[in-house]
């Protein structure tokens, strides 16, 4: 391997601090619907399924896929939608509702910080907050081109009561703003009721294989670098034989996999580095990100995508340790390679 030197500057913009998201209130159909016209949605790595090019993609670098996040006031409802790609959630804060199917009534299922749900292709979701603070969602799409939402029909009925319209090729047009339709602009029409049929539907007890809750994951910890300090838990993902990891439950194919970090206050990690991509999503705690040229401290809310092929070392903060969500790409990702100090 030929080792490249990595500047302070070049890692930390690979870095997006919570508190320096810069949100889209205006990126879906849904968005000027009364109730769903406080959420705020984020692309933190690649661009996601956002329909309004003025959203701001913090990473732009193609990943395999797209980390975004959601942040809704208490009360506030992300309208039903279906994706062509796998959508994965971790709550960073707050109760969250997962409801299911065209009207959102063919199942719900609750989460609350620390727990993930996969939802599986070609099946309508929503969720809303239903707790009493804002919360923060982190979302993980599929593939680079995660292709476009379908919306339930009822969501193309409601957008254009508040002057939201959508386009065949994915881009919104709002009226409010003064926008019109482009010449060879064609609006998407309401989802036919054929394409509703052929979509999936689930329910609640179907869709309980599909969530991990926190204290799960507690109960199956694997000390990937064979030491103390550190333990991976599997949530999405096959098994790994080289790491002694068995799968997640989400065991599926998502072309990612996604484990969850428990790191012991001040614990320092070998340096390493690896072949994929790795990306951490910080859910307690502090972590810091060491490298041969400097270092990065990462808190609740932050992401940072590792540079493949850097040599690296993790380390918690002293007085809390850190847990952290880990994205790595792939859908059978090596083991940590040894870095020689
Ligand atoms: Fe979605």
């Amino acid at each position: 391997m030929v080792a490249i030197r990595w500047t302070q500057e070049e890692v930390a913009s690979r870095l997006v601090k919570y508190q320096d998201l810069q949100p889209c209130t205006t990126a879906f159909i849904d968005t000027h619907t009364p109730g769903s016209d406080q959420k705020e949605n984020f692309t933190i790595i690649g661009p996601g399924v956002a329909e309004n090019p003025d959203q701001y993609v913090h990473i732009d670098i193609p990943h395999g896929f797209n980390i975004g996040g959601a942040r809704q006031p208490a009360g506030c409802v992300n309208s039903q939608h279906s994706h062509e790609t796998a959508e994965v959630f971790v709550v960073h804060t707050g109760r969250w509702k997962f409801s299911l199917g065209e009207t959102a009534t063919d199942g719900d299922i609750e989460l609350g910080p620390g727990d993930t749900i996969s939802i599986p292709i070609h099946v309508f979701r929503g969720f809303t907050n239903i707790g009493d603070s804002p919360g923060f969602l982190f979302a993980v799409l599929g593939e680079d081109d995660p292709g476009q939402v379908t919306w339930a029909p009822y969501v193309f009925e409601e957008a254009k009561k508040h002057g939201l319209m959508l386009l065949k090729n994915g881009r919104l047009i709002d009226t409010t703003k003064g926008e019109t339709r482009p010449p060879h602009g064609i609006p998407m029409p309401a989802t036919p009721a054929g394409d509703v049929k052929q979509l999936r539907r689930m329910t609640a007890d179907e869709i309980t294989e599909c969530v991990v809750r926190e204290v799960e994951l507690d109960e199956m910890p694997v000390n990937v670098f064979g030491e103390d300090g550190l333990s991976e838990s599997a949530i999405v993902g096959v098994e790994n034989a080289d790491e002694k990891m068995p799968g997640g439950k989400m065991s599926w194919l998502h072309g990612f996999h996604l484990r969850r970090w428990t790191v012991s206050p001040g614990y320092a990690t070998p340096w390493h580095w690896r072949n994929e991509a790795e990306v951490i999503m910080m859910h307690r705690g502090s972590l810091r990100f060491v490298w041969d040229g400097g270092e990065l401290e990462m808190r609740p809310g932050d992401v940072l995508t590792a540079p493949i092929g850097l040599a690296r070392q993790y380390v918690s903060g002293d007085d809390e340790g850190a847990i952290a969500y880990v994205v790595r790409g792939g859908d059978s990702p090596g083991q940590f390679r040894e870095a020689a100090r």
